[in-house]
């Protein structure tokens, strides 16, 4: 097989293949999930680490690849049960190939490649950020390009124009952390349990989000980016002035945090959705799981005239029925990738090396 096919003009438009699995395993979550002509999730399974990096408040890598390992045949097994398929019957297999943490991605990869090279069909590897935006398609059948994509998970924080033809545009992103990094961050010095995000909102409920004046770092500014080291620093020097916390003090600085965090966000998909003339705004990532967020930007929606989209919390965070989605239509195109397909720790969306033809 060749490393990597280009899809063909003249395939172009067929069905997506009946069933794909997809495999996730880019961060500290390895997931399978079987999707039917791309649109239908059969099944779909994630085996979380929570407790591996508990400990050290963040994600190791090296536990974290190891412990996939241990789980992949299990997690893709049970994938196929749930969706009462044998694997014979798939059409195709859809991994994750970038980016991420490389010896967690590696796993999914090898195992991907193992089992479409046993069972003879297809693989193809799919962009992380292109699964995130896939998710959202498949929740929301009326969502199709062009649209306007906020991408906000623990390693991005972006803005991108998705078209119905080429690569997807960046509009804005990031200059230092990302937001669910933030997130994260600020769990760690409120003391709050890792996985941060969900624990920095269920405290943030009963706080109160007025009561520490914190920055909102290029709120207003003109340009799409986003800057979030510059806040996080705020709540560390707030958390050092106060010395010992109060549980009432963590609730409202996770509250003011969350709310500064969240102002931004705001004011950069605003500001995107008035420049780009574009009716809908899907919103996917880790972060978009919020209620708070969700409830803002849905009421900024209505105020400015668009529509936000997000897929249901459990498709926001990292799993493997996007994968499949997004490689359903891969296959759709002809694609195919092969067993030279590799991993890549860090790849722009819309340039996969692994989606190039192969040099002559
Ligand atoms: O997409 P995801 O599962 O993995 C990455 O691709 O990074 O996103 C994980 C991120 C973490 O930073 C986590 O703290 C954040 O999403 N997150 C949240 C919430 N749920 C997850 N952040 C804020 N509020 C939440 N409810
Ligand atoms: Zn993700």
């Amino acid at each position: 097989m060749p490393p990597s096919a280009a899809p063909s003009p003249e395939r172009s438009h067929r069905q997506p293949p009946e069933w794909v699995l997809g495999i996730e395993s880019s961060c500290d979550e390895l997931a399978a999930a079987v999707v039917h002509h791309g649109r239908e999730i059969v099944s779909s399974t994630v085996r979380g680490q929570d407790a591996v990096h508990r400990p050290y408040g963040g994600v190791v890598p090296e536990l974290a690849s190891r412990d996939h390992v241990r789980g992949v045949s299990e997690v893709v097994a049970r994938a196929l049960a749930d969706a009462d398929l044998a694997p014979e019957a798939l059409s195709g297999v859809a991994v994750t190939a970038g980016p991420g943490l490389i010896g967690s991605l590696l796993v999914g990869l090898s195992f991907g490649k193992a089992l479409a090279y046993r069972l003879g069909i297809p693989l193809v590897g799919v962009h992380h950020l292109d699964g995130h935006l896939a998710a959202a398609e498949l929740c929301d059948p009326r969502l199709r390009p062009p649209y306007v994509g906020l991408v906000i998970s623990g390693g991005h924080t972006a803005l991108y124009r998705i078209a119905p033809e080429g690569a997807p545009q960046l509009l804005g992103e990031t200059r230092d952390d990302a937001v669910g990094e933030a997130f994260d961050k600020v769990a760690a010095l409120l003391g709050l349990p890792y996985p941060g995000g969900p624990a920095v909102s269920r405290v943030a409920e009963s706080g109160d989000a007025a009561a520490v004046a914190l920055p909102r770092p290029l709120r207003g500014t003109p340009g799409l980016d986003f800057s979030y080291s510059g806040l996080k620093t705020a709540v560390a020097l707030e958390v050092q002035r106060r010395g010992a916390l109060s549980a009432r003090d963590v609730a409202d600085l996770a509250a003011s945090f969350e709310a500064a965090a969240i102002d931004v966000l705001l004011d950069r998909a605003g500001r995107a959705m008035a420049a780009e003339g574009v009716s809908r705004l899907a919103v996917v990532g880790g972060v978009a799981a919020n209620r708070r967020l969700r409830r803002e930007l849905a009421g900024l929606g209505r105020r400015q005239g668009f529509e936000a989209v997000f897929p249901p919390p459990e498709l926001c965070t990292d799993n493997a029925a996007m994968i499949a989605a997004a490689g359903a239509r891969l296959l759709a195109r002809g694609a195919a990738h092969g067993l030279g397909l590799n991993a890549f720790s860090r790849v722009p969306l819309g340039d996969a090396p692994w989606a190039r033809p192969a040099a002559e």
